[in-house]
């Protein structure tokens, strides 16, 4: 939720809490002179690159670039927005943070209010004695117990059309609210009736536990299986993670997470303490799903159903997910079972051994395209191979195609020189697609040779002496004025700077609070980096006569073009006053 906190009071929360404080609960830090190291919680690494200054009250990664202030650790670690940061921060340091919400809060409010009263009266129903005895039968014989039942506050619809609609407009809610929810249906004649009827209900939840929609399950084998909550203003199903505010903790703790597809295959899999497990609740996983997994891990195992109808649709989200940089290992459950079976048969043991057999997602790829081509003759094999090639071409790393031909090798039983020579000619043919790599070089080489690059070095150097010594900043607005940067994110950070530095309490990492995620990329490394104590006035110096003599070169270039176009138009009275300018320009060293 938004719900816009005075900056009077971000600034006292942030003066009252101590960001070494904060991050010691989730990372083992160890003092290294200025710095606290550890190991970053935000990428898989073995040697610590992940620092925090108290003095500037910020961390960074020197590994993956992620930094920022104590807010926006929180935000990433627990999946906060600004504002929530703020407030948890509030309670923590006994700040009081009066509740002021905007008008679209307190209709997301709403919705939730109201879902979580359908959600308790779904409840009630299950639990009740008679009412809801077929369905703890039902999910008794699933081997449900009370307690998970609790856990996931499983319910019941009863069979009939009315009961929710009655129950809630008593409690006040509109017949309309319900509507925009899916809980409740409009008649032809102006009636509202019950969407779910004679169902278990499963809640879904958002990241925070709050209540967005419901699926629920028939308790027989009559048709749909499952009805879910259509689109709403708060439940949108390419976005949903089932059972996420529950795996959580776990998937940061294990340091990966398991993706399964259904409901039960989630709660079987958290009754039997697999507990960084969430459902997908649909085929194949979309780029949001993926985009909200990757901020507490890099690690996914998939375990879908073997037989499921969206395994081809699946691997391309995969690809997804291994592009943004994840490792994906893909769980291969038995033929005919899906992991709530199979870890009811199998128990944990032998959940823990098909897990630790789990395939690399190009093997997988790769045994998959084999069984179809066949590797029995070599032209076979050589079409299988060629089919590949490009999925290794897409690998991020030299070491993962590295891994990757080796894979290829044994998969398909050809030697490592063929995979090598096949790869090279798929490179050399596919200069259009030798992406990445190629990208990456000539962006280098431009970076190098473009005549921007002294202003670029510049104007970061200007930037960075005076985030790091507020003090200087009055030099740089009399020498400069305050917009002379050509770069706008440099811009934008210098002037929100301006704007921010003089308010009691300030401290230049709360500039990040009011940056946008581009702009605090460049303000994190700026600020990350350390600098050298001496000679920062010199330095500054040297940078502001740097930008000055840039901007008379360029000053020069135009008045030079006009000058050029002035004689082609035969201009002379022009020609001469441009002459002059660019000799009074000329004269300033
Ligand atoms: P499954 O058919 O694998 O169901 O669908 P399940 O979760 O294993 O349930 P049981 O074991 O048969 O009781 C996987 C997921 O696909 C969605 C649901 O989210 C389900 O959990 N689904 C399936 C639907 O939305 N509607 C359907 O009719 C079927
Ligand atoms: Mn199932």
């Amino acid at each position: 939720m938004s719900g816009m906190i005075p900056e009077t009071l971000v600034a006292e929360v942030f003066a009252r809490t101590d960001i070494l404080d904060v991050i010691s609960e989730y990372v083992r830090l160890e003092k290294k002179g200025r710095h606290h190291l550890g190991l970053c919680p935000f990428h898989q690494e073995k040697t610590p690159s992940f620092t925090v200054t108290p003095e500037r009250q910020m961390f960074y990664c020197f590994g993956c670039g992620v930094g920022g202030n104590v807010f926006k650790f929180l935000m990433l670690k627990e999946n906060l927005t600004f504002p929530e940061s703020v407030r948890f921060l509030a309670k923590r340091a006994g700040v009081h943070i009066p509740e002021v919400t905007s008008p679209r809060d307190e209709k997301l409010e709403r919705f939730f209010q109201v879902n979580e009263w359908a959600r308790d009266y779904f409840r009630q129903q299950l639990e009740s004695r008679e009412q809801g005895a077929p369905a703890r039968d039902y999910l008794a014989r699933r081997g449900i117990t009370p307690e998970i039942r609790d856990e996931f506050q499983l319910g019941f619809a009863p069979p009939r059309w009315d009961a929710l609609v009655n129950y809630l407009t008593r409690k006040g809610c509109r017949a309309e609210d319900l509507v925009v929810l899916g809980l409740v249906n409009r008649g032809e004649r102006g009636t509202y009736y019950d969407r779910f009827r004679n169902r278990i209900i499963f809640p879904v939840w958002n990241a925070s536990g709050r209540v967005i929609g419901f699926g629920g399950r028939v308790l027989d084998d009559s048709q749909p299986k499952y009805l879910n909550s259509p689109e709403t203003p708060v439940f949108h199903k390419g976005q949903v993670l089932y059972a996420l505010h529950l795996a959580r903790q776990a998937i940061r703790n294990e340091g990966c997470v398991v993706i399964v597809e259904g409901y039960l295959d989630a709660i079987t899999a958290h009754q039997y303490g697999i507990r960084n497990t969430v459902a997908s609740l649909g085929t194949s996983l979309t780029q949001d799903q993926g985009r909200l997994l990757m901020r507490y891990t890099m690690d996914a195992l998939i375990a879908y159903d073997a037989d499921a109808a969206g395994v081809a649709a699946t691997i391309r989200s995969l690809d997804l997910l291994q592009e943004l940089g994840c490792r994906v290992r893909v769980v291969s459950v038995p033929e005919g079972q899906d992991p709530d079976g199979f870890l009811r048969e199998a128990g944990v043991t032998g959940w823990r051994q098909l897990v630790a057999g789990a395939t690399p997602l190009l093997e997988y790829k790769l045994a998959r395209i084999a069984a179809r081509t066949g590797t029995a003759t070599a032209a076979e094999r050589l079409a299988a191979l060629r089919e590949v090639i490009p999925n290794l071409h897409a690998l991020s790393s030299e070491v993962e195609r590295e891994e990757g031909f080796q894979i290829a090798a044994r998969t398909l039983g050809v030697t490592w020189e063929t995979i090598r020579g096949e790869y090279r000619r798929f490179t050399s043919h596919t200069k259009g697609n030798w992406a990445k790599t190629d990208k990456i070089a000539k962006k280098l080489h431009n970076i190098v040779t473009k005549p921007s690059q002294a202003r670029e070095k510049a104007e970061t150097g200007i930037l960075r002496i005076v985030l790091h010594n507020p003090s200087l900043l009055e030099t740089v607005k009399q020498e400069l004025g305050d917009a002379f940067f050509k770069n706008g994110r440099h811009q934008r950070i210098f002037e929100t700077y301006l704007r921010y530095y003089n308010q009691p309490g300030f401290a230049p990492a709360l500039l990040a609070n009011y940056l946008e995620e581009t702009e605090q990329e460049i303000f994190n490394a700026l600020m990350g980096r350390e600098l050298d104590a001496k000679d920062q006035q010199s330095e500054l110096k040297a940078y502001i006569e740097a930008i000055k003599r840039l901007n008379i070169r360029e000053k020069r270039r135009e008045l030079l073009d006009d000058l050029a176009a002035a004689e082609r138009a035969g201009d002379r009275e022009r020609v001469n006053r441009l002459m002059q300018e660019i000799q009074e320009v000329s004269k300033t060293p």
